[in-house]
């Protein structure tokens, strides 16, 4: 891929300049659950408040359908921004329309302004050109620093950045494709994969992928029963892809043919009972090599710890995306927590993708210890896939 162009790369001085940041945060009860997405944008926007830019934030939160919708507001996450940079944001309650073009023609440079969701207008995701156009005309340069966004094709992502001749990455994604591109496709070896999660249909393409970069790769979660059943092990009633069993043998196939070692559970916490919504268990017991019938696997079982703990100690580079249990339930989530620990503690160059994995490291409290966690979730996943973004695709090349 060839690279873009970024913030350091063009002026950027007195310019009015749109940035698209992801700033689609999970909320709860009306309250930021998780601000990490604003605090990785905090360095372009501060870059460019020294810069004496005037700064438009453009931004979506949730699945809003094209319609004004309150809950899916981004108030709350302008207020938040004004306390992590220590100075006022002004948040507009529209992301079009006479206030917002005054608004920023009487802008002074360094101040912040967000606008409101973009998804309350369907054209931003049908990326409507003539959307993109009234959006455009606010700025004179373009920054995305939305790297989680960057696998839609949306008005903010392609069509406004194709109409300004100054588009360019903002500091996050430029890292985003630095640790997720180049440290992974030249990585520092060995390079130990862990992939975890519930279906191979979602990771089948990054496991092809990957196999062709790694030394190791270790699958757990509920995917790893899809692999193990294809194996011919029995897996009891355990959460298993039937119409992915050809693609578990094709990647089997693919790593022995790599001299990839693929490391799988060789035992299992089981339950004879779940019931995920009400996060409850029944017996847990647990199971060496075959699940007896009627039981599920829920997590990994402490040999399986063990061996995962040896490769992760060896490795280099790691990249971890996925939980190997279902974590969200206290009795089933020892694996996922051992997997945050051995990572954090392995003095490897570790890479972190998808929110489940981010959580289960901060939960366990080594959060600090990690090289780099991306905040793209599907994102990172296409991006590692080897798709071209679209949201990457609009921008300057070098
Ligand atoms: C994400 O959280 O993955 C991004 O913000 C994209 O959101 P979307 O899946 O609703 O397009």
């Amino acid at each position: 891929m060839k690279q873009v162009q970024t913030i350091a790369d063009v002026k950027l001085e007195g310019k009015t300049v749109l940035v698209r940041v992801d700033f689609n945060v999970p909320m709860e009860d009306g309250k930021i659950a998780d601000d990490s997405r604003i605090r990785a944008a905090l360095p372009t926007i501060n870059y460019l408040i020294d810069q004496s830019a005037k700064i438009i934030l453009l931004s979506h939160l949730g699945r809003p359908d094209g319609k004004k919708n309150l809950k899916y507001s981004l108030k709350p996450v302008a207020k938040e921004l004004s306390s992590l940079l220590l100075r006022p944001v002004l948040f507009l309650d529209d992301c079009l329309g006479k206030n917002v073009a005054k608004t920023i023609e009487e802008l002074e440079g360094g101040s912040v302004v967000m606008l409101e969701n973009l998804r309350f207008y369907a054209e931003e995701e049908a990326n409507d050109r003539e959307f993109a156009k009234k959006l455009a005309v606010y700025g004179n340069a373009y920054v995305n620093d939305a790297f989680g966004t960057a696998h839609r094709a949306h008005a903010s992502t392609d069509g406004v950045p194709r109409l300004l001749s100054i588009r360019v990455a903002g500091f996050l994604v430029q890292k985003e494709l630095e640790f997720l591109g180049n440290k992974t496709a030249n990585p520092t070896r060995p390079f130990v994969v862990i992939l975890g999660g519930a279906k191979v249909s979602d990771k089948i393409k990054v496991i092809d992928a990957l196999l062709e970069r790694c030394n190791q790769m270790i699958i757990g979660g509920a995917m790893a029963y899809t692999f193990l059943a294809a194996m011919g092990k029995s897996v009891g009633s355990s959460r298993v892809e039937l119409d992915r069993l050809d693609d578990a043998k094709r990647a089997l196939e693919k790593a022995r043919q790599l001299s990839v070692k693929i490391l799988l559970p060789i035992d299992h916490k089981i339950t004879n009972q779940l019931d995920f919504d009400a996060r409850t268990v029944g017996e847990m017991r647990t199971a060496a090599d075959s699940i007896p019938p009627e039981w599920k696997g829920v997590d990994i079982g402490p040999k399986t710890i063990g061996i995962f703990d040896k490769a992760i100690e060896n490795a280099k580079t790691i990249f971890w995306n996925g939980p190997v249990g279902i974590f969200e339930i206290p009795a089933c989530a020892e694996g996922t927590f051992a997997m945050a620990k051995f990572v954090a503690k392995s003095g490897a160059i570790s890479i972190i993708g998808g929110g489940d994995s981010i959580t289960a490291i901060h939960r366990s409290g080594n959060a600090d210890r990690v090289t780099f966690m991306s905040t793209g979730g599907g994102a990172s996943l296409e991006f590692l896939e080897g798709k071209e973004l679209p949201g990457i695709a609009a921008l300057s090349k070098k």
